[in-house]
């Protein structure tokens, strides 16, 4: 079973950087009012309800499992917000070009067969459009075997960690300019206590979900995976804006 089902079995989804990392990105997007947005991986939808909910603005949610996206969509209804969801693969998203004047992504592309899903993103955009994420990067040098072994473990088989450089060279090849790019000093940096809580309340909830769904003598491999996750990577945020 792949990670993704796993995490919709779970029912809770996760990026590095947490709180933090999603407060940095979305006011370096400069959401307002009348922007039409869409997240690309929204899970079970935390960022999606907050942004429309912080900054008044439409949302639109993608995930490619459909649990996912009905859990973010019974989110936004739940908290009257303007929006809706799709189970859909980024890599075909069922949107005309030129549809939204910004989208996002936390943790997501790493997971994805990186050129096509850019320029997914980029074909629906609206030129000067403003694209954000949040996405692992490493920590020092990359690593030899690290993305091999995350492969085998995580069942995704375009798993892949790319250095900042990298990262900045896919956004230009799907035609977007690179506004900031700047790595995060941790996998949890700091945010205000109840912010902090409760990253540590979803991921506390989602390593026992996981644990559950994983055969016991999995588990040290899975903790090995952490371990590797925090020692060899951390988190990196992207600001772009489409050609216009
Ligand atoms: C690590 S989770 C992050 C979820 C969410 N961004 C968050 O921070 O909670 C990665 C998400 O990407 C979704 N995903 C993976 N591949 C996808 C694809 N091809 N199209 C759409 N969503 C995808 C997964 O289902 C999962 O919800």
């Amino acid at each position: 079973m792949s990670f993704f089902r796993w995490l919709e079995q779970v029912g809770i989804t996760s990026h590095p950087g947490g709180w933090a990392a999603t407060e940095r990105l979305l006011a370096l997007l400069k959401l307002k009012p009348d922007d039409l947005a869409v997240e690309l991986g929204c899970g079970f939808g935390r960022t999606l309800s907050y942004a429309a909910k912080e900054f008044s603005v439409q949302v639109v949610g993608v995930d490619l499992m459909p649990a996912l996206a009905s859990k973010a969509c019974d989110r936004l209804k739940r908290e009257k917000l303007r929006g809706f969801t799709v189970a859909a693969d980024i890599c075909r998203l069922p949107f005309r070009d030129e549809t939204f004047t910004v989208a996002w992504a936390e943790s997501v592309f790493v997971f994805l067969p990186k050129p096509e899903a850019f320029l997914e993103a980029a074909r629906v955009l609206k030129p000067n459009g403003r694209f954000g994420i949040v996405e692992l990067t490493w920590r020092d040098e990359p690593h030899p075997d690290y993305c091999e072994q995350t492969r085998e473990f995580l069942g995704v088989e375009r798993y892949e960690v790319l250095t900042v450089q990298e990262w900045v060279a896919m956004l230009r090849s799907a035609g977007f300019a690179v506004e900031f790019a700047e790595k995060m000093p941790s996998h949890a940096p700091p945010s205000p206590l109840h912010r902090w809580l409760s990253d540590f309340w979803d991921l506390a909830r989602l390593g026992f979900g996981l644990a559950r769904q994983l055969p016991a003598k999995r588990w040290l491999e899975g903790a090995r995976e952490i371990v590797n996750l925090y020692r060899y990577t951390v988190p990196a945020v992207f600001i772009a804006i489409k050609a216009g």
